[in-house]
C-alpha cells in the first residue's frame, strides 16, 4: 500500500517505486543478480556482507540456496523493519542479521567477510563517496574475498544523464560509463574478473511482470494508475529513462581483493 508518511514531491526515485510496489529496486533485476551469484559460486557457511540491503530479498535468497550467513546494512529503518519481519517469515533469523546503518561507516563493523554484495547503491554515490566506500569494502573482504557489484551503466553522456537523473530520481545519481566503473574498482585494489553489461529495464512492464509475479504487477499498476503522487514521478523516470534508452543500462562486476 502507498506509503502515508512519504513526501512524494522529495522522496527518491527507489522509494517512490517501493511505495508503488516494487521490491526489486535495481537497473539489471533479479536476472543480473543471478549472474552475479553464479560468478560468486557461494560455499555453505560462508559470510556475505550486503551493502543497502534494503527489504532483505537478496539476503534471504542467498540463505536459502546456498546456506550462508549475510550481514546486511540499511539505512532506512522501515526497510530494516520490514526486512527482518521477511526474515523471520522465512524462518532465517539464524542466518541472515539486518542492522541499521550506513554504509559510509563500515569501518565500524567487526570481521572480515568472504563476499560483499553490493546492488544499486554505489550509484547513488559522489566520485569521492564511491571511492570511500569500496576502499571500505576492499578491507572488509577476508584474502580472495569477493565484491559482487550491480549497478547503473551511462555507456557515455555521464554528465548529461547524471543531470537529468538528479531532477527524477532527486538524489545525486553519478553512473559511470564501463570503464569508469572497472577503473573506480581497481583504483580500490579490488581487480573485475567477470563483468557483464545490459539494458536497463526498472520500469518495463515484461521485466516487472517477471520479476515481481502477476499479482504483485497489478497492484504496482493500480497504485500508479489510482495514486497521482506516485503516478507523476513513475511518468518522469520513465521519461528520462526513455530519452537515454541507448546509453543508459546496467553493470555486474565480480571482482577479487587484490
Ligand atoms: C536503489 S535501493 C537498492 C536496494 C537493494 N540493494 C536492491 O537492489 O533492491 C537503495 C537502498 O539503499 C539504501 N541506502 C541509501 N543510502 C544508504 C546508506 N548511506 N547506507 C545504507 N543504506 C543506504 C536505501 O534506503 C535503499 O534501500
Amino acid at each position: 500500500m502507498t506509503n502515508p508518511t512519504l513526501n512524494f514531491p522529495t522522496a527518491s526515485g527507489h522509494q517512490v517505486l517501493a511505495a508503488a510496489g516494487k521490491k526489486y529496486l535495481r537497473p539489471g533485476g533479479k536476472i543480473a543478480t543471478e549472474q552475479l551469484f553464479q560468478w560468486a559460486s557461494f560455499n555453505p557457511g560462508e559470510t556475505v556482507l550486503e551493502l543497502a540491503s534494503s527489504f532483505g530479498y537478496s539476503a534471504i535468497s542467498l540463505a536459502q540456496r546456498y546456506h550462508v550467513k549475510v550481514l546486511g546494512i540499511e539505512k532506512d529503518p522501515e526497510s530494516v523493519a520490514c526486512a527482518r519481519a521477511n526474515i523471520r517469515a522465512a524462518g532465517l533469523e539464524n542466518q541472515i542479521e539486518i542492522i541499521e546503518g550506513d554504509i559510509f561507516h563500515l569501518d565500524k563493523i567487526p570481521g572480515k567477510f568472504n563476499y560483499v554484495l553490493a546492488e544499486a547503491i554505489l550509484t547513488m554515490q559522489s566520485p569521492q563517496g564511491k571511492a570511500k566506500v569500496l576502499a571500505e569494502i576492499r578491507n572488509r573482504l577476508k584474502p580472495g574475498g569477493k565484491f559482487l557489484s550491480h549497478e547503473l551503466l551511462a555507456r557515455n553522456k555521464e554528465a548529461e544523464i547524471r543531470a537529468d537523473l538528479a531532477k527524477v530520481i532527486r538524489v545525486n545519481s553519478t553512473p559511470l560509463s564501463e570503464a569508469n566503473w572497472i577503473d573506480a574498482l581497481s583504483t580500490a585494489k579490488l581487480q573485475v574478473q567477470e563483468h557483464l553489461t545490459g539494458s536497463m529495464n526498472l520500469l518495463n512492464l515484461k521485466r516487472i511482470l517477471q520479476e515481481e509475479g502477476l499479482l504483485n504487477t497489478m497492484q504496482i499498476l493500480w497504485n500508479i494508475l489510482t495514486q497521482q503522487s506516485i503516478r507523476k514521478r513513475v511518468l518522469e523516470m520513465r521519461h528520462v529513462f526513455h530519452k537515454y534508452r541507448h546509453e543508459l543500462g546496467y553493470i555486474i562486476m565480480c571482482a577479487v581483493a587484490e
